[in-house]
């Protein structure tokens, strides 16, 4: 059995020695250097662009502005309004306007300091609160990128009569940075008359769009291949498209290889972050806590270009209500632009402010009523049959109650908040709390994104029974590569040793959209049961022809498979099957159940399978400073089934405490005029090992009936309710509401204004 096993990593070896190829680890003769010339601005119009002189600077092989362009001047995402160098208009800090090839690093930035660019500077809008309507334009005529709503039930009700309990509050979050161990980078030569791109990427189909659009060459002549990817969190979704097409542009024209990685600020400066928001929520409960109505207002501030805006938002209108019985909702929201770098995908797609809101809120109201944050999520949680957000029934894998009773347990939490009791009232300055969040997570594109949905996959069995697998979607550090190994293994009954995952390579394998929103172990699961489906039919086939025989089934198991009567040895099997030229090379394409949503309402059947989460934190606060200590977390996901559960274990662990450093200290810091300045890790702290508190993972396998396995996806949940679970605790042991993160000791010290000492 290799499914539910917790079987080590197969790139576990290759990066711990440092093995692993990365990009910057690469090579090739006659290869040059890229780098980028970028606006000083944040909004301004291009008067003069001279790089005469810099093309005269030894070294430099090209320069390569907009008129150099020979496709579109577009990286496509979604909405298309994002050029791939600036030609008239810059739109913030740091924006493309050129980029330099040298045969060294050093005559690429003489060359970018040797460029002149005038610039006529317009107005700029860095506050995202000022955008709408702002007589400065950013995008069309209202400066709104997209927007959604949710209109659930009896929406419009008023519930000011004393039989209702109303809290109302309004919630701020910042940028938060990927903070991915490798930046951004890539290495474009030419190979056999095709642009061949190796990069540090998430989703390599949406850079052979984007760069066969730009340099109009058809798709099948540029052909991406994955590079070992040092983590990506969402930050290597849409941008490795611009960056590619970075390096991509100089190798189309120069025809030599040429290789283009990021510096950490380069990259924290110009890269896409998790949008700032604002989030206003009202939260109705009736008397005994029931939830009765809520209304939400979401503003996304998604900097410069819509990019994956759309996606972004149309998730945390989704998730904005929780998981929670709640029959009346009032939900708007809405994306803006602001003269800052562009935002993007981040672990939980625009869910972890909504969070952050409404778990806040819930926290709120069960003060007002009276009752424990535990007990009050307990009375209002979903449970089969019952709907969502969108009305969307859930009868299929609905674990949140399991989680739930499952956590209070593994925490036995009534017992853990008398200790705590019990030592803040020993306890003058030092004071511990402890605070809870309950949430969902909608698995795949979902309505907003299906046209992406899909799963294609190439399984090969070689004659002495090795398999080679290859899926659409990609390793980036989650594991993805073992858990679709342990699949082939588990349905072949064979030693997961036998079996490889090649990396993703776009002339392998269709395209199956980007490996996002936790979609990886669902898509390459179905992608590759559904190839192996075909190879066992072909098998089936033979034996029966062989045997002179009928029988319903191959049983494949501890590396026999059997049939009928028969048992062969499977390597025998593949053997003779090899031999007698039967076919054991197979694609698949899954179609993943479809999803929909109603423009007017929002309702609809938003995601097709959702995980679910509940978690408990204890920290400790000291008063007089403010400053916050992560002590304990329990941390329960509902995961349909584990494929591997040391894996899930480390998914939780890695995303909690990266929800952790959302709350408690990432705090990106934006200029007056729309720069990045805290540019590097001195200045951007994440959390680091002498932060971690004790994680307690609880793994729940409610089974999904339609995932490979009974798995379904869970990689962003773990990070989504961390801020939350913060800030409550944070209340809870002195009484401070932190109303914006993150909870920096000011700020913390700034709520407990109010309290007594
Ligand atoms: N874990 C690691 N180590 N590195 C990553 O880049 N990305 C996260 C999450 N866990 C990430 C990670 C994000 S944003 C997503 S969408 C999921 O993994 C994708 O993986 P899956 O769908 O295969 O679970
Ligand atoms: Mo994850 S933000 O969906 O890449």
């Amino acid at each position: 059995m290799a499914v539910g096993k917790s079987v080590i990593r197969l790139d576990s070896k290759e990066k711990v020695t440092g093995r692993a190829l990365y990009v910057e680890d690469i090579y090739m003769t006659g290869m040059l250097y890229a780098k980028v010339f970028r606006s000083p601005v944040a909004h301004g119009i291009i008067k003069n662009l001279d790089i005469s002189e810099a093309l005269k600077i030894k070294g430099v092989k090209g320069i390569f502005t907009a008129k150099d362009i020979p496709g579109k001047n577009i990286i496509h995402v979604i909405l298309d309004d994002q050029p791939f160098l600036a030609k008239e208009k810059v739109m913030y800090p740091g924006h493309p306007i050129a980029v330099v090839a040298a045969i060294t690093p050093e005559a690429c930035e003489k060359a970018l300091k040797t460029i002149k660019v005038e610039i006529e500077e317009l107005p700029a809008i860095i506050d995202f609160e000022q955008s709408k309507n702002n007589s400065v334009k950013l995008f069309e005529n209202n400066n709104v990128f997209c927007s959604f709503k949710i209109r659930k039930g009896d929406f419009d009700k008023k519930y000011d009569s004393n039989d209702y309990v109303t809290v109302e509050e309004t919630f701020y979050t910042q940028h938060q940075e990927h903070a991915y161990i490798e930046p951004q980078g890539a290495i474009v030569y030419w190979e056999d008359d095709t642009l061949t791109i190796r990069g540090s990427m998430q989703a390599p189909f949406y850079v052979q769009r984007a760069v066969s659009e730009v340099l109009n060459l058809q798709y099948s002549r540029v052909r991406v291949i994955q590079q070992t990817t040092g983590g990506a969190f969402g930050g290597k979704e849409d941008v490795p498209s611009l960056v590619c097409a970075q390096a991509a542009i100089c190798a189309y024209h120069l025809r030599v290889p040429v290789r283009i990685v990021y510096d950490r600020e380069e990259d924290m400066q110009t890269m896409s972050k998790r949008h700032p928001s604002r989030v206003k929520i009202k939260l109705t409960a009736d008397k005994t806590g029931k939830f009765v109505h809520v209304y939400g207002d979401y503003l996304e501030n998604a900097g410069a270009y819509s990019t994956l805006t759309p996606a972004v938002l149309y998730r945390g209108t989704v998730h904005l209500p929780g998981p929670y019985k709640i029959d009346n909702i009032y939900v708007d929201a809405e994306a803006v632009a602001t003269n800052t770098v562009p935002n993007g995908a981040y672990r939980g797609f625009g869910s972890p402010q909504v969070i952050f809101a409404m778990e806040s809120a819930v926290d709120m109201l069960a003060e007002k009523l009276g009752m424990d944050p535990v007990e009050i999520r307990g009375k209002n949680l979903v449970d089969y049959g019952d709907t969502n957000s969108t009305g969307q029934i859930l009868n299929d894998s609905v674990g949140m109650k399991e989680v739930y009773n499952k956590v209070v347990e593994k925490a036995d939490y009534f017992n853990w908040k008398k200790q705590i009791e019990e030592f803040n009232s020993k306890s003058e300055y030092i004071k511990k709390g402890l605070g809870v969040s309950t949430l969902y997570y909608g698995v795949g594109l979902g309505a907003a994104g299906k046209s992406m949905s899909r799963c294609a996959s190439m399984v090969k069995i070689d004659a002495d029974g090795s398999v080679t697998a290859s899926v659409g979607v990609t390793e980036m550090g989650q594991g993805l590569r073992t858990v679709t190994a342990q699949m082939v293994a588990e349905f072949l009954g064979i030693d997961i040793d036998k079996v490889v995952v090649s990396q993703i390579d776009t002339s392998r394998i269709s395209d199956t959209g980007p490996t996002v929103a936790s979609r990886g172990t669902i898509t390459a699961g179905w992608g590759v049961l559904s190839a192996l489906a075909k190879i066992k039919k072909s098998l089936h086939k033979f034996l029966e022809k062989k045997y002179n025989t009928s029988f319903e089934d191959v049983y494949f198991k501890d590396g026999k498979v059997k049939f009928g009567n028969n048992e062969l040895e499977y390597s025998e099997l593949i053997k003779m099957a090899t031999d007698e030229k039967i076919h054991l090379h197979e694609t698949g394409l899954h179609v993943p159940p479809d999803t929909t949503f109603d423009k007017e309402t929002g309702l609809g059947d938003a995601y097709y399978a959702y995980a679910w989460a509940m978690n408990i934190l204890e920290t400790e606060v000291n008063k007089l400073t403010g400053e916050v200590t992560l002590k304990k977390a329990v941390c329960g996901h509902d995961v349909g089934k584990a494929i591997n559960p040391r894996e899930v274990a480390g998914q939780i662990m890695g995303g909690s405490l990266q929800g952790l450093g959302y709350g408690l200290m990432e705090d990106m810091q934006v200029s007056s005029k729309g720069k990045i300045i805290t540019s590097n890790f001195s200045t951007y702290t994440i959390p680091t090992s002498c932060d971690i508190p004790e994680f307690i993972p609880v793994i729940v396998e409610s089974n999904y009936s339609k995932g490979p396995y009974g798995a379904k996806g869970f990689g962003e949940q773990p990070l989504m309710g961390m801020a939350p679970a913060l800030t409550n605790s944070i209340y809870n042991a002195v009484g401070a509401r932190v109303k914006q993160i993150p909870a920096t000791p000011e700020r913390v010290q700034e709520s407990m204004k109010n309290i007594d000492f």
